[in-house]
């Protein structure tokens, strides 16, 4: 079965979404979404977009903060430009609908909103606009609605991308064929419904589809965070960058019945004070900045403190605090908290770091072309520069909001140079050969294994014999599931899979090129920083076979 559009999103998060409002005005677009529409990352987001609002603040403190975090390899014009852009992109959602927490809730202005800004780690000043503590539930609401009663926007809900489809032209000088250049054309699309692969043939194609979270055994992350789109990218042929850097967050509730819980380091922003068992703040002993340090040094400290003391969790203090001013600021989290029998007006939060944000990519430029004519990459699939090695709180949404602009804008522009030219055909799916599988419970067998290796070998302490231990088991696994990939009939858990094992397989092989400490990666023969020979990015792009 063949679909054609002129735009291909894949993933509806904010990234996707908010892309596709952007495009629809000019062509047709087409969004697939593995899940419910709302299954994103997004739909989690609990601190707020960062943004620079306040008087006392400016970009230039913004930018600071940015390029601190991340430890002195963001790109300084990405940085600059999406710090910049910021506050335009924070108005339009407003015009959308979108509701943020104001000083005085009576007065809303849309062109000079009193924000009720929050604080997170690593920020100078108070940037963080939030919807109390659940900014990306009411992000996503609006965009989903808006999506949803857009005519030229088709929603696939439950349609799984497998692959990107990549045709070629000839390109030629005079009469001569002198090269020939790839292009992405669309991508196969399983409908989870039908089990049906389906071929999606597009003019232009956009990865929206997140973070990889669930390559680690814990993780703040949805399940629809497997890392879908660096790994269909990397097959595709495009360079990936920094996936070393994956980023743990300090403060996921430890509690045995929940599951990927975040307490939002706004708790910390509204004065949380993290403690050990014995009641001790220790935060003082690692950094001056105390809590509201950036996050890679807090989830050490805490990894540290847990590791000498042998205990389960450290616990996130907030109880000191007016019990309405914490129930009014964090609904969601007292709510949830207060499920587990933990009332955090007056108990401490038991908490521990898990894997929560990737970043590292898909490489793009400053448009969200990657180097595949005709692919876009935007969100947290996507490798812009602006993390560096770590990034700041509360950058993500913000960056997802510029790529979104600046993206459509250029896929506008690439639109038109073809709209004389037809849609391409691609290539049907190919099962033949294939067999229903019989064997699941290798399915299950594998994720598990890849994402204890990944906790153990690979975390937020890494050496040389652990990665070298990750790499050999990851090969193993790597081969049976290829074997396996092309005997049976494709199932969502088997994509998953695949793409966790090449996701995992690309941060070890990054984290073993890279020979120094920095940001979020730390490895014990090379616990310092290396200026004068790792100031860079890592970069791997699949070997060519044949
Ligand atoms: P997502 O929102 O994850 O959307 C990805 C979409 O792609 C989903 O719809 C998914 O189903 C779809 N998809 C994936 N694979 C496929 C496939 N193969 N085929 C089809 N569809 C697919 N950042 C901030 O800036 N501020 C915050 O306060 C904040 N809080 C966070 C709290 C939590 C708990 C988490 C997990 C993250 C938080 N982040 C925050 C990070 C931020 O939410 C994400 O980086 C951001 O939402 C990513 O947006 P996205 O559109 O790129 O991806
Ligand atoms: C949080 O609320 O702590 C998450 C913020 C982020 O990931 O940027």
């Amino acid at each position: 079965m063949e679909h054609k559009t002129d735009f291909l999103v894949i993933g509806s998060g904010i990234a996707g979404l908010t892309f596709a409002l952007k495009v629809a005005e000019f062509g047709n677009v087409t969004i697939v979404t593995k899940k419910e529409v709302v299954e994103s990352s997004t739909n989690h987001a609990q601190g707020g977009i960062a943004s620079v609002f306040d008087d006392i603040d400016s970009f230039d403190l913004h930018i600071q903060d940015t390029l601190e975090a991340g430890d002195d390899i963001c790109n300084h014009d990405v940085v600059k430009m999406v710090v910049k852009d910021g506050p335009e992109r924070i108005k339009e959602l407003i015009n959308l609908g979108v509701k943020f927490n104001l000083k005085n809730q009576a007065e809303n202005s849309t062109d000079s909103p009193d924000f009720d800004l929050g604080r997170e780690g690593g920020h100078s000043r108070n940037r963080i606009i939030h919807a109390h503590d659940m900014t990306g539930k009411e992000v996503e609401r609006v965009l989903v609605e808006q999506a949803r009663k857009n005519e030229n926007i088709s929603l696939f809900e439950n349609h799984m991308a497998i692959d990107l489809i990549t045709c070629s032209t000839r390109i030629k000088r005079g009469s001569v064929i002198t090269d020939q250049e790839d292009f992405c054309c669309g991508a196969y699309v399983l409908d989870r419904k039908s089990n049906v692969v389906k071929t999606f043939s597009s003019k232009i194609t956009l990865l929206a589809t997140g973070g990889s979270g669930k390559v680690y055994l814990y993780t703040s992350n949805p399940d629809i965070a497997t890392g879908d789109g660096i790994a269909m990218g990397y097959r595709a042929g495009t360079k990936v960058a920094n996936l070393e850097f994956v980023q743990f967050h300090p403060t996921c509730l430890y509690h045995p019945e929940a599951k990927n819980f975040l307490i939002s380091e706004a708790v910390r922003g509204e004065g949380g004070i993290l403690i050990n068992t014995s009641g001790n703040r220790f935060m003082e002993k690692y950094d001056p900045k105390k809590e509201l340090a950036c996050r890679d040094v807090v989830a050490r400290a805490i990894d540290t403190e847990l590791k000498k003391s042998g205990d389960d969790s450290v616990f996130l203090d907030i109880s000191h605090k007016k019990p309405d001013f914490v129930k009014q600021r964090f609904p969601n989290i007292y709510q949830r908290c207060l499920e587990f029998g933990i009332d955090i007006t007056k108990d401490p939060i038991p908490v521990v770091p898990a894997a929560h944000y990737m970043c590292g990519g898909v490489v793009t430029d400053m448009s969200g072309r990657t180097d595949i004519q005709r692919l876009y990459a935007i969100g947290e699939t996507a490798f812009t520069g602006l993390h560096g090695a770590n990034r700041l709180a509360s950058n993500s949404l913000l960056e997802a909001l510029v790529y979104a602009e600046t993206a459509s804008n250029q896929a506008v522009i690439d639109l038109k140079k073809l709209n004389d030219k037809e849609i391409p055909e691609s290539p049907r799916w190919d099962e033949s050969g294939t067999t229903n599988s019989d064997e699941g419970i290798m399915v299950s067998h594998d994720w598990d294994e890849i994402r204890h290796l990944m906790w153990n070998y690979v975390g937020i302490v890494r050496s040389d014999k652990r990665l070298s231990r990750a790499k050999r088991r990851i090969d193993n696994i790597q081969e049976e599931i290829n074997r396996y990939y092309w005997d049976f009939k494709i199932t969502p858990d088997l994509i998953e899979l695949r793409n966790i094992a090449l996701v995992a397989e690309l941060i070890i092989k990054c984290a073993e090129h890279r020979k120094e400490s920095r940001g979020l990666h730390y490895t014990i023969e090379y616990p310092e920083k290396n200026d004068k020979l790792w100031k860079k990015d890592t970069f791997l792009r699949r070997p060519l076979v044949g």
